[in-house]
C-alpha cells in the first residue's frame, strides 16, 4: 500500500478534523486513535477524502503505515496521555522521526519532553492549534516551537493547512523548545479577558440598561462592523439572537451563569506572575470564572447584602452605545497589551527571541481572537521595538480617545452595584501604568518601618533608611 506523508494520533473532537483538513489538502494521513471503534468511525464518515486516510490499530501499523522521516501529531488530552504516547512511540520510530506535540501543553512540559526525547535522535515539535473544531478543520492558527531545521520539515504541510489572512499563512516557527506552547497559552489567556470584557459589557446593557438579549443583539452586531470587528463580537450577536428550541426563550437566558476555567487561562495568569509582568486583564477574567462557578456562594450573597438595583440607568442612547463601545476596546488595548508584554517577558527569559509581529499576524485569521485589531498590533510592533504596546504611537492616539469612555462606564457600573472586573482591572492598570509618581514610597517607608528593608532617596543614591529607628520596629 503507498505509505502515507504524515500521521496523527487522536481522533477526538480536534484530531479527527486536523486530519480531515490534511487529507484535504492533498496529503496522504495514517490516523490511531486509543479506542479503536473511533477510528472506524472516522474514516467510515470521511467521505470522499476516505481515499487518503489510513486507518491505523496499532501504534506499530501507524509508524509502518508513513513514509520516513514520519511526522506524526499527537492531538491527545494534555499531560499523562502525551507522555504515554510519547513512550508508545520511542519503541517504534527510529532516529530522525518527528513527533510534533498539538495539544495544549503546559509549555514547561514541552521543555521537559524537548530535554528528554534529545538523546534518542527523534525530533520533537510542541506545537499550538488555535480555532476550535471549525479552525482545525477548514484551517487553524498554528504557532510552532522547536528548532528551525524541524520547522522547515513540517512546514509544506502546516502552512497547507493554516488559516490564510488575506493570502498570508498562519502558521510560523516562533522560536525553540516551548515557544510555541507558551504563546498558545498567552493566546488563550488574551481570550479569557476579551470574553469576559465582552460579558461584562453585556451585563451592564442587561443589568444596567435594562435590555433584553433581542435588543443587545444588534448592539453588539453594529459594534462588529468597527473598531471591535472580531470573531468574538460577531459570534455574541449571533448568540444573543439565537432562540431556544425548547421553550423559544433567547438560549443565553436559559443558560446557567456558570464558567470553569482550566489549563491556558491558569498558566497564562500564573506565568505572567511567575515572570512578574502585570497581566491583570487575564487575572481577572481567571478570577471571574472562578466566581461564576460559585453559584450557590453568589445567592447566598446576594440574599445577605442584596442585589444590585438592576435597570437603574436610561435606555442607552447613541453617546452612551458610543461609550461602551470606546471601553470595550479600551480594556481590549490594555489586556492585548498585558499579554503581549508577557511573551515580550518570557521571550527574554526563555533566550527564544519571539517575533511578536508574526505572533500578532498569525492570530488575524483561524483563531478564536481573529479580529482586524491584530493587524494594528502587527503594524505597531514592526514599526519598532517599543516597551508595551500602549507606548506604540498608534496605540496611544486610540487609547487617549477610548479611555475616558473606559473610566466612565467603570464608574457608572461601579454606582449601579454591577461588576466590571476586567475592565476595571484595565483601566486600573492604564492609570497605574501611566503615572510617572506613583504611591509605592509609601509602601517602600512601610517596609522599612516594619522589616528595616531600607530604601533608595530620589535625591541620593544607595540603600537608606528612615528616622523611625529601633523602638519604631518594635512597635510593628
Ligand atoms: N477543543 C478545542 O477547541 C481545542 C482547541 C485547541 C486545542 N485543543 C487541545 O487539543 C487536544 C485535544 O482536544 P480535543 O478537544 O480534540 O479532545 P477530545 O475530543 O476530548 O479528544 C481527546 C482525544 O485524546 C485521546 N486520549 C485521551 N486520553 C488518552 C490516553 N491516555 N492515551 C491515548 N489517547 C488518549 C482520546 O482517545 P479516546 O477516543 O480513546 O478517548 C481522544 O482521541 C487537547 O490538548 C486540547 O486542549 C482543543
Amino acid at each position: 500500500m503507498e505509505k502515507a506523508d504524515i500521521g496523527l494520533i487522536g481522533l477526538g473532537v480536534m484530531g479527527s478534523n486536523l486530519a480531515l483538513n490534511i487529507a484535504e489538502k492533498g496529503h496522504r494521513i495514517a490516523v490511531f486513535n486509543r479506542t479503536a471503534a473511533r477510528t472506524d468511525a472516522f474514516v467510515g464518515n470521511a467521505g470522499e477524502l476516505a481515499g487518503r486516510i489510513v486507518p491505523c490499530h496499532t501504534i506499530e501499523a501507524l509508524a509502518e503505515a508513513i513514509r520516513p522521516p514520519r511526522p506524526i501529531i499527537l492531538m491527545v488530552q494534555a499531560g499523562g496521555a502525551v507522555d504515554e504516547q510519547i513512550a508508545l512511540l520511542r519503541e517504534v520510530l527510529k532516529s530522525d522521526d518527528i513527533i510534533i506535540d498539538a495539544g495544549n501543553a503546559n509549555f514547561h512540559d514541552t521543555v521537559r519532553r524537548f530535554a528528554e526525547l534529545a538523546p534518542t535522535g527523534l525530533t520533537f515539535i510542541g506545537m499550538g492549534v488555535s480555532g476550535g473544531e471549525e479552525g482545525a478543520r477548514h484551517g487553524p492558527s498554528i504557532m510552532v516551537g522547536g528548532t528551525e531545521e524541524s520547522w522547515r520539515r513540517v512546514e509544506p504541510v502546516l502552512t497547507a493547512i493554516s488559516a490564510k489572512y488575506e493570502g498570508e499563512s498562519c502558521a510560523a516557527w516562533l522560536g525553540a523548545g516551548g515557544a510555541g506552547h507558551f504563546v498558545k497559552t498567552i493566546h488563550n489567556g488574551i481570550e479569557y479577558a476579551d470574553m469576559q470584557m465582552i460579558a461584562e459589557i453585556y451585563g451592564v446593557l442587561r443589568d444596567g440598561h435594562g435590555l433584553e438579549a433581542k435588543e443587545i443583539a444588534p448592539i453588539f452586531a453594529k459594534w462588529n462592523e468597527g473598531r471591535l470587528n472580531s470573531f468574538l463580537i460577531e459570534i455574541t450577536a449571533s448568540a444573543l439572537a439565537a432562540d431556544d428550541a425548547k421553550t423559544g426563550k433567547p438560549v443565553v437566558d436559559i443558560i446557567l451563569d456558570r464558567a470553569g476555567q482550566k489549563g491556558t487561562g491558569k498558566w497564562s495568569a500564573v506565568e505572567a506572575q511567575t515572570l512578574g509582568i502585570p497581566a491583570t486583564g487575564i487575572e481577572a477574567a481567571v478570577a471571574a470564572r472562578v466566581l461564576s462557578s460559585m453559584k450557590k456562594e453568589r445567592e447566598a450573597a446576594q440574599a445577605a447584602y442584596g442585589a444590585a438595583a438592576t435597570g437603574t440607568l436610561p435606555k442607552p442612547d447613541q453617546a452612551a452605545l458610543t461609550d461602551l463601545e470606546l471601553a470595550l476596546f479600551a480594556g481590549k488595548i490594555a489586556a492585548y497589551a498585558q499579554g503581549f508584554a508577557v511573551m515580550a517577558g518570557a521571550s527574554e527569559e526563555f533566550h527564544w527571541e519571539l517575533p511578536l509581529p508574526t505572533v500578532a499576524k498569525i492570530w488575524r485569521a483561524g483563531c478564536i481572537i481573529r479580529s482586524q485589531f491584530l493587524g494594528r498590533i502587527a503594524e505597531a510592533f514592526s514599526a519598532g521595538p517599543v516597551s508595551n504596546l500602549l507606548m506604540a504611537p498608534a496605540f496611544v492616539t486610540m487609547m487617549k480617545e477610548a479611555h475616558p469612555a473606559l473610566r466612565r462606564v467603570v464608574a457608572q457600573a461601579s454606582l449601579a452595584g454591577l461588576p466590571v472586573p476586567a475592565l476595571s482591572s484595565a483601566l486600573a492598570y492604564f492609570d497605574s501604568y501611566r503615572q510617572a509618581r506613583g504611591t509605592s514610597n509609601l509602601i517602600q517607608a512601610q517596609r522599612d518601618f516594619f522589616g528595616a528593608h531600607g530604601f533608595e532617596r530620589i535625591d541620593s543614591p544607595g540603600a537608606h533608611h528612615g528616622p523611625w529607628g529601633s523602638g519604631a520596629a518594635k512597635a510593628g
